[in-house]
């Protein structure tokens, strides 16, 4: 979701208020991806190097995600989407765990649509603590090192469970993934759009989807191959 503090900066207004819009446009997208039948919709809300924000950026990110799980976890549970969260949220202030927390567990039921939240997430700190946490289970004989295998080692993932994207889009002319789902992202289609996070809407993410229905996915094979499946 990146670009919001461009977005404001081009109106003369604090970088704030770019999030504040970003935040907004969340619920439009959820909606959107909702309509198109999206199972899965990770969101990158705060990475573990967004840290080195000036502090005032950093608690207002922190209040905004207070905000946003207050007014709208009822309407997730309207929308029946279940919310999960990846990344560390013991480091989060309390004020916002606490809405994260109810949010989890009052959507914990819903099976058709989630919306993840990557907040204090980095790729790179969710591999070492899948590695201290495998090798934990190899010392105490619960895992063999000798039958290690993807599937095996995706399950100390923070995404266990949620199947790998299929599209990756960023928004504001970045073309760069920022530590977001390395591991997972090995055969994601990529998607980058020049458009500013508050401006994408249901009409960007509909254009976005087309490109990748319109993308010859190979994973590894020759695309005679695939064209014979
Ligand atoms: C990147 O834009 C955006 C972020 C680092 C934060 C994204 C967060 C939100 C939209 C709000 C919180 C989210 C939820 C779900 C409540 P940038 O600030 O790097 O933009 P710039 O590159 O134009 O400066």
């Amino acid at each position: 979701m990146d670009g919001n503090g461009r977005w404001a900066r081009q109106r003369g207004l604090p970088r704030i208020e770019g999030h504040r819009q970003g935040v907004q446009n969340v619920l439009r997208i959820v909606d959107a991806a909702n309509d198109l039948d999206i199972k899965y919709l990770t969101l990158y809300a705060f990475s573990v190097e967004n840290w080195q924000r000036p502090p005032d950026e950093v608690s207002a990110l922190m209040h905004l995600l207070e905000i946003f799980l207050n007014q709208y976890t009822s309407k997730l549970i309207e929308r029946k989407v279940r919310l999960h969260i990846i990344g560390d949220i013991e480091a989060l202030p309390q004020f916002a765990q606490l809405p994260i927390n109810n949010a989890v567990n009052a959507t914990a039921h819903f099976t058709e649509h989630s919306l993840i939240l990557a907040l204090n997430y980095g790729a790179r700190t969710e591999v070492l603590k899948a590695i201290q946490a495998y090798v934990a289970d190899v010392q105490s004989g619960k895992a063999d090192v000798d039958s290690l295998d993807w599937p095996t080692f995706a399950g100390y993932l923070t995404t266990k469970g949620i199947p790998d994207p299929d599209l990756i889009i960023r928004t504001s002319g970045e073309n760069r993934l920022s530590n977001f789902l390395l591991l997972q992202s090995a055969y994601s289609e990529m998607y980058f759009s020049p458009v500013l996070w508050p401006d994408f809407g249901a009409e960007q993410l509909g254009e976005a989807v087309n490109a990748f229905a319109h993308r010859e996915r190979r994973f590894g094979k020759t695309g005679e191959q695939i064209k014979q499946t």
